[in-house]
């Protein structure tokens, strides 16, 4: 922006919303563009009408260093005398922020920033921009929050503030590089429920992000009050407890005509809403809808089988991801959290990738990731971090470790070098910390960390599972280390340090927590609560981690994933991994010719497993193997939510392995692919589809009496290794392909 500077209004921060206004006319103008700004998030206007498709803006950075604005051409909407209203709400930077309850992180009051561009039919150009001519006044939206919701008076008269004065602080406004944030979809209520306790809601049949919005006409002054729930309990009645200190209530006050309401400056995680003042005694239902929230992705993988459960976990996968991308990769959309947990992002961007086309949504986070690197090359467990004065996530194993996953995963999905390019320093320093973290020099011990994330193999209590941290955050170290030296070598870079550093971690790493091939470690108390310096290495997550990362010898592979299958039989046929093993453990188990047991546990309905949740009528992933406890009541208050997207990492597999895509060794952006499908009679048939940057690949397979058949399609410009299951394989180019083989 040219001549444009932030501006306040001269009150500060009640939680209310503030309208900035200002008058200019139009004499010929051929075009007009507007450049425009806020903290914390703001809703423009010209003559009435909003300016652009986004909601949310200007999205989430790390607004210490950035924040975004939008550039939107706004001719259409100009007349011979305009005028522009830009609201302003606390949002992200002004709002209550993280579970601390701090607010008012970046300012304490709420700004905005705008330039507009006229240009006349005499080629002259003009500009309107912010500055202390602009007036000030309050909003109908008289509270707004993210985590506590919203309250709207269309009673309440404008009071002007005075004058705008320009703001103390002036942050750095950059071009948006985020995909928009827009309204996606709307769900219509499914029913109207009237609880045990006599409460009417309306369920919409999904947990989802976004907003509720209705339309009503009534007496001025009366109210809607909206109360928001992911779940009901095991009686039927509204359950809130899992929102922690969010309190998610919209407050809607009648104008007395008809009126249209859905919030602006915040959005709830839901999929239940309580009415708990509500004028009239009927309620229509299709006054009411859903308005689902997320940023502007392309959706580019498709999955489909014969198992109805399946299909149903692939959906909560699907919903899972739309609900936690809302410009940043958030842990959950409901709780007094929606924060960018590193880890969460890490676990899942593999599936994220081959869902949608997520480089525009990663391109800016890991911009935000690069600018809050520490001095010293740490990754925080959240970014962007600032949610309390003061206050900092952990530098853990497998959250930081995003710095080196993401870029990889996103060059390797769309073949794009320059995810590894601008983020090479990010991988490489982040590599550097975990070098001299802790006393020895290939090995990451003593660091606090986040642990094997609920996993159940300390107790279906635990928080951080059974695995050592210290062994975790070592494989990590190794598995970093290969990612930079990989990315160094295919941007031509010297990374012979590097390779030597990878040996040096490997070779301690094998001689520090490995005997015989084996982790140490001892597995007789599976499941009981551990002390944390009781953890060990004979665990589901810490044999998955040495598979998969590569840290054993080919040699040891085959007495690895025996044990490993050991460990899944004394745990009842069951996985026992959290966050940290989930992601790997069916790779590990299809890799080392256990497709058998990775099915076993991908079919399992026993908690912990995907499809407990969906027993138990999930819409969406839950946080917790059982969030839902077998007798119907719940996971602690403490930490509970209905729509994480982590395990849903699983889809993955889905596509790489049950239907067999996935991008050869050399492959980038699906230039090389392998298709060894895996199928299974209790699946029927599988397909998938992906929308990969050179063109759709299909896979799927059925059975017809004793044969199993398959078709793929392999796009133009790129080869396909196929490997059949009785062991045929053949490299194929561009076209389509069918086969058909006996069942056994
Ligand atoms: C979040 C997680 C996150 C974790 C850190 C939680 O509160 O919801 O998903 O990764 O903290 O371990």
């Amino acid at each position: 922006m040219r001549f444009a500077k932030w501006i306040s209004a001269p009150v500060k921060n009640d939680g209310s919303a503030v309208v900035f206004k200002k008058r200019f006319r139009d004499d010929g103008v051929v075009s007009a563009l507007i450049k425009i700004s806020g903290l914390g998030i703001y809703c423009a206007h010209i003559n009435g009408k909003k300016i652009g498709r986004q909601v949310l803006t200007p999205g989430w950075t790390s607004y210490t260093y950035r924040v975004q604005y939008q550039t939107v051409d706004v001719t259409d909407l100009l007349e011979e005398d305009n005028l522009i209203e830009i609201g302003v709400g606390p949002g992200w930077a002004i709002g209550r922020m993280g579970y601390h309850g701090d607010a008012s992180l970046y300012a304490d009051r709420v700004c905005t920033v705008a330039e507009i561009e006229l240009t006349y039919d005499d080629g002259r150009v003009e500009y309107i921009y912010t500055d202390e001519s602009w007036d000030t006044y309050s909003s109908e939206v008289t509270f707004s929050d993210i985590y506590d919701g919203e309250t709207i008076d269309k009673t309440a008269e404008p009071v002007c503030y005075g004058k705008a004065i320009f703001s103390a602080y002036q942050f750095n406004a950059i071009e948006q590089v985020g995909a928009d944030i827009v309204e996606n979809e709307i769900i219509k209520p499914a029913r109207l429920i009237v609880t045990p306790k006599g409460e009417r809601v309306i369920d919409f049949g999904q947990n989802m992000t976004g907003y509720v919005s209705l339309k009503i006409k009534g007496q001025k002054g009366e109210r809607v009050v909206i109360s928001h729930a992911e779940v009901l309990d095991k009686e039927g009645n509204f359950y809130t407890g899992n929102y922690r200190s969010a309190k998610n209530i919209l407050t809607f006050v009648l104008s007395g005509e008809e009126d249209c309401f859905k919030p602006t400056y915040s959005f709830q995680g839901f999929r239940y809403i309580r009415l708990d003042e509500f004028p009239n005694a009927d309620v229509d239902l299709r006054a009411f809808s859903a308005i689902v929230v997320h940023s502007d992705m392309e959706r580019t993988g498709y999955f489909t089988c014969g198992d109805e459960k399946i299909n149903q976990l692939y959906h909560n996968i699907i919903w899972g991801h739309k609900s936690n991308y809302l410009d940043i990769p958030t842990d959950c959309p409901q709780r007094d959290e929606r924060l960018g947990w590193t880890g969460d992002t890490q676990v899942f961007c593999r599936t994220a990738g081959i869902n949608y086309d997520v480089r525009k949504f990663f391109r800016k986070w890991l911009g935000e990731l690069r600018l809050e690197q520490e001095e010293n090359g740490a990754v925080r467990g959240v970014c962007p971090e600032k949610f309390g004065n003061g206050y900092h996530t952990r530098i853990s194993a497998g959250w930081g470790d995003v710095a080196t996953i993401a870029p990889m995963t996103l060059y390797e999905l769309y073949g794009d070098e320059s995810f590894l390019s601008e983020n090479f320093e990010l991988m490489r320093r982040w590599v550097e910390y975990q070098h001299s973290a802790g006393p020895e020099e290939f090995l990451w011990l003593g660091g606090v960390h986040y642990g094997d994330w609920l996993a159940h193999d300390s107790g279906e209590d635990s928080y951080e599972g059974a695995t050592s941290a210290d062994l975790i955050a070592s494989a990590f170290f190794y598995h970093s280390t290969e990612l930079l030296v990989r990315a160094g070598e295919i941007l031509g870079r010297d990374v012979e340090e590097y390779k030597t550093l990878a040996a040096n971690v490997k070779r301690r790493f094998r001689e520090f927590f490995m005997e015989n091939g084996m982790p140490k470690g001892d597995a007789s108390n599976l499941g009981k609560p551990l002390k944390n310096e009781d953890r060990h290495g004979m665990t589901q997550t810490a044999i998955t981690l040495i598979l998969h990362f590569g840290l054993c010898e080919e040699s040891e592979r085959a007495a690895l994933a025996d044990k490993l299958v050991e460990l899944i039989a004394l745990f009842g046929n069951r996985m026992s991994t959290g966050f940290l093993g989930t992601p790997y453990i069916l790779h590990a188990l299809s890799d080392s010719g256990k497709q058998d047991v990775a099915y076993k546990l991908f079919f399992n309905e026993d908690n912990p497993s995907w499809l407990y949740s969906v027993n138990n009528g999930a819409t969406t992933m839950w946080e917790h193997w059982n969030s839902v406890k077998e007798d119907g009541s719940f996971w602690s208050d403490a930490m509970n939510s209905f729509n994480h997207y982590a395990y849903g990492c699983v889809a993955d597999w889905m596509y790489g392995k049950i239907c067999g895509v996935e991008i050869a060794e050399d492959g980038a952006g699906y230039s090389k692919i392998t298709l060894t499908p895996r199928p299974c009679r209790r699946l029927g048939f599988a397909k998938c589809a992906i929308d990969t940057v050179r063109g759709r690949v299909k896979s799927a397979w059925y059975y017809t009496g004793e044969r199993i058949n398959f078709e793929f399609t392999v796009p133009a410009g790129t080869e396909a290794l196929i490997t059949l299951p009785d062991g045929y394989t053949e490299k194929v180019g561009g076209g389509s392909y069918c086969y058909s083989v006996a069942a056994n």
